[in-house]
């Protein structure tokens, strides 16, 4: 359960990362010495991108789910600037920053990275929530290797479909650019745009320029290097699929059509969950509170505005 804390509790260290409302920081809990990630969002900023419903969401979802790769919430607080998410520290760093250092990964470990994506679906699903914003930033790496998704800023429950533009330009499904409304399936489609991009090592819209990027997604046709693993291209084909009725994840047999699937022939879904396989790259961690998987930002010196109470939507939490 997520407690509220003050944050006199901690000690407040270096940006992890950054993004939309704010930044994440590593911050230590003055008391235990245990390491959290606080991800501390612009309240200001929520207000003027009218973002308060998704902020909610992100908050609400986040204090309902419990998946051993989900980012778990430990706690939350605010000030009349900002809102503060307490989140488990996560210290390998981003699934973006190690497929850039390494090019891209060999066959076994996209099976097993894709196998806990696949679940990961599969348990959000469950409860409902679709997740819409996956992609190698908001996967991060645990010391053990698996890895843990972050980011529920555009995570929303919904049964049947819902209408609001969202994402990242390279994984949008291309229901979502037509706004035909969307559901669980575009989770589906983001997992068939990372299977690509961890064997190829780009993704496969890519393009400098949005609009192409737009342009190729809707045109549907894929390539694939020479090289490329054949039966992750074949699973690929069946996912970044325009047509929802023939969509692997989307069909009547739901995820066991891509669990079954013969690109992850061999794998022990029982023990990927358990966490019982061993991961072919633990990320080097020298420590608990050790950033170093992190790259190094400036920090910030300007303070976002106080807002008055009277404006303030997030009072009650
Ligand atoms: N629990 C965590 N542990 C370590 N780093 C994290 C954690 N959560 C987020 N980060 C880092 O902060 C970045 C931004 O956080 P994110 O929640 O994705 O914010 P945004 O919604 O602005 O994209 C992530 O891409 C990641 O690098
Ligand atoms: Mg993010």
């Amino acid at each position: 359960m997520a407690k509220k804390f003050t944050l006199s509790e901690f000690d407040i260290m270096q940006t992890l990362g950054t993004g939309s409302f704010g930044r994440v920081k590593l911050a230590r809990v003055k008391a235990t010495g245990e390491f959290v990630a606080l991800k501390i969002l612009k309240k200001a900023e929520i207000l003027r991108l009218k973002q308060v419903d998704h902020v909610i969401s992100e908050f609400s979802i986040l204090r309902t789910i419990r998946h051993p790769f989900l980012v778990n919430l430990i706690g939350y607080t605010q000030d009349d600037r900002y809102l503060y998410l307490g989140l488990e520290y996560i210290s390998g760093g981003e699934l973006f920053t190690y497929l850039r250092n390494i090019g891209r990964l060999d066959s076994g470990h996209s099976k097993l990275f894709a196998g806990q994506i696949a679940l990961m679906f599969e348990y959000l699903h469950s409860m409902n929530i679709i997740y819409r914003d996956l992609k190698p930033e908001n996967l991060l790496i645990s010391p053990d290797g698996y890895l843990k998704l972050t980011d529920f800023g555009f995570a929303k429950v919904v049964e049947g479909r819902t209408y609001t533009l969202c994402g990242t330009p390279e994984y949008l499904a291309p229901e979502i650019l037509l706004n035909k409304g969307h559901g669980k399936p575009v989770d589906w489609w983001t997992l068939g745009v990372i299977i690509y991009e961890m064997l190829a090592g780009i993704d496969p819209f890519s393009d400098e320029d949005p609009m192409s990027i737009y342009q190729k997604i809707l045109k549907g046709k894929i390539k694939f290097p020479r090289n490329f693993d054949k039966n992750g291209k074949s699973l690929v084909k069946h996912i970044l699929v325009a047509d929802l009725t023939k969509r692997y994840g989307n069909l009547k047999n739901g995820v066991n059509d891509i669990k079954n699937h013969r690109f992850f022939a061999g794998l022990d879904w029982q023990r990927l969950v358990q966490k019982l396989i061993d991961m072919p790259y633990r990320p080097p961690v020298k420590s608990a509170g050790d950033a170093s998987n992190f790259p190094h930002y400036p920090d910030s010196t300007t303070l976002s505005p106080p807002i008055k109470h009277s404006d303030d939507p997030f009072l009650n939490w």
